[in-house]
């Protein structure tokens, strides 16, 4: 069986089970494609991570990076298990704000936030903006004197280290459209502009050096450059951060040959670093925040499709098709990202062939997994695709005006459709007949 699936993953009937609820009747049930969350899993990660803040006994928040899945109810677990989360567009905001989600709890990320981005998050009282460049400062700062208004800030800066990755994830490294440069003195002219603005409250440092990280290495050196950025402001500026952000970007298990610390080690890690820092420097331990998404919602999601057609070749590896693909799930066409699929109705059977997994969009590249071993496979069987929950969801297109899937989440036996199945009248909502 498939080492990501535990046995009490496996019902009487030897159907798959997500949160307590068997996988094939939420399929029939709801429909596929669909995405179902273990929405367990993702309080138990979140309550990993609090749990080594508490142990290390630091000021703390973790910051679910709605990025990776931003729906209501998503907001909605993230608040009650305590965390906080981060925002980079107006849609995401306003999800967050229709959920009743403390709105001090919330920092505005981006590399290019609108004015009108900026407004909202002004007007709506955000906790933080993570603020990226100078035109934001601009921005911000005139929006702030026409309101009448202040606000807390951090600023983002590149700290030069690329973690090693997919390339499209490294957001670290020097050359990288995010943040402010440290090199060339950007970082420190940011501080001094943004010092000298009453109406903006300088709370600390950000960094985030990239995605699906599976080296502590990467983390430590941020940490480590981090509270070096900051010993030398305090000393060059006499400015004191109160936080350090050392960004998201722990790497989960996609398939078997993924061998991933656990999300929280490197958080552990990374405390560990600050806090040595902390002493070498007789600074005083800032409060350490971190950014997961994927970590909080990769491996909590499973993708149900449909089986249809199927392609034979003689000597070439069998496509099977399904009702779903890139629309709902690009990042393997996009990252050639991996990931592993079961049989929903039988995950413990013995693979007999192994095959490619094909989308049903009108692109060669919509092969969702390359290399699957699989029993053999009939139409109507139902494929659930594993550590879909970060990314899939909130990347997902209307490519060949295909309705975006439905969302379940289930727990405790209970499923719960937290986002509908878009209808081919939503699909042309927005159209108008050309006049
Ligand atoms: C600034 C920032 N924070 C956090 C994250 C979340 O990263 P991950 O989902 O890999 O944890 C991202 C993702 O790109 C990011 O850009």
């Amino acid at each position: 069986m498939n080492s990501q699936i535990r046995e009490n993953q496996i019902s009487q009937n030897g159907h798959l089970i997500i949160g307590g609820v068997d996988s094939v009747e939420l399929a029939h049930q709801y429909g596929t494609p669909l995405v179902v969350y273990d929405v367990e899993k993702i309080r138990q990660q979140i309550r990993a991570f609090k749990q080594i803040f508490e142990e290390e006994n630091v000021d703390y928040a973790i910051s679910y990076a709605s990025k990776a899945f931003s729906a209501i109810a998503m907001y909605q677990v993230a608040n009650e298990e305590g965390a906080y989360t981060d925002v980079v567009s107006a849609g995401e905001l306003y999800t967050a704000l229709k959920a009743n989600f403390p709105m001090k709890k919330v920092s505005f990320h981006g590399n290019n936030k609108s004015r009108k981005e900026l407004e909202m998050a002004v007007e709506n009282r955000v906790g933080k903006i993570i603020i990226d460049n100078f035109h934001e400062i601009d921005l911000l700062s005139e929006i702030l004197k026409e309101k009448n208004s202040e606000i807390d800030v951090m600023l983002r800066i590149t700290p030069g280290i690329s973690a090693h990755t997919h390339e499209y994830d490294q957001t670290g490294q020097v050359d990288s459209k995010f943040g402010f440069d440290l090199e060339s003195g950007q970082a420190e002219e940011a501080l001094q502009k943004v010092l000298k603005n009453s109406r903006m409250h300088m709370l600390g440092i950000h960094a985030h050096i990239g995605s699906q990280i599976f080296e502590l290495n990467g983390f430590q050196m941020a940490a480590e450059k981090l509270m070096e950025i900051a010993n030398d402001w305090r000393e060059k500026y006499n400015y004191t951060a109160k936080i350090i952000n050392v960004g998201g970007g722990f790497g989960i298990k996609y398939v078997q040959s993924d061998h991933p610390l656990k999300p929280e080690e490197f958080v552990k890690a990374i405390v560990k670093t600050i806090k040595e820092k902390a002493q070498e420097f007789d600074f005083p331990i800032p409060e350490i925040d971190i950014e997961p998404g994927r970590s909080i919602v990769g491996p909590a999601g499973y993708n149900l499709y449909t089986v249809g057609s199927r392609k034979d070749v003689q000597g070439l590896k069998p496509y099977v098709m399904v009702d779903g693909g890139m629309g709902d799930n690009i990042r393997p066409a996009l990252y050639q990202a991996k990931y592993e699929t079961v049989l929903a109705s039988d995950p413990r059977a013995k693979a007999t062939e192994t095959v490619r997994i094909a989308g049903k969009y009108c692109e060669s590249g919509d092969i969702l997994v390359e290399n699957q071993a699989l029993p053999s496979t009939k139409p109507g069987d139902i494929l659930a695709m594993l550590d879909t929950g970060a990314y899939g969801y909130s990347m997902a297109s209307n490519y060949n005006r295909n309705p975006r899937s439905a969302v379940v989440f289930a727990e405790n036996g209970r499923a719960s459709l937290v986002i509908k199945r878009e209808t081919l009248d939503n699909l042309i909502s927005l159209d108008r007949f050309y006049e």
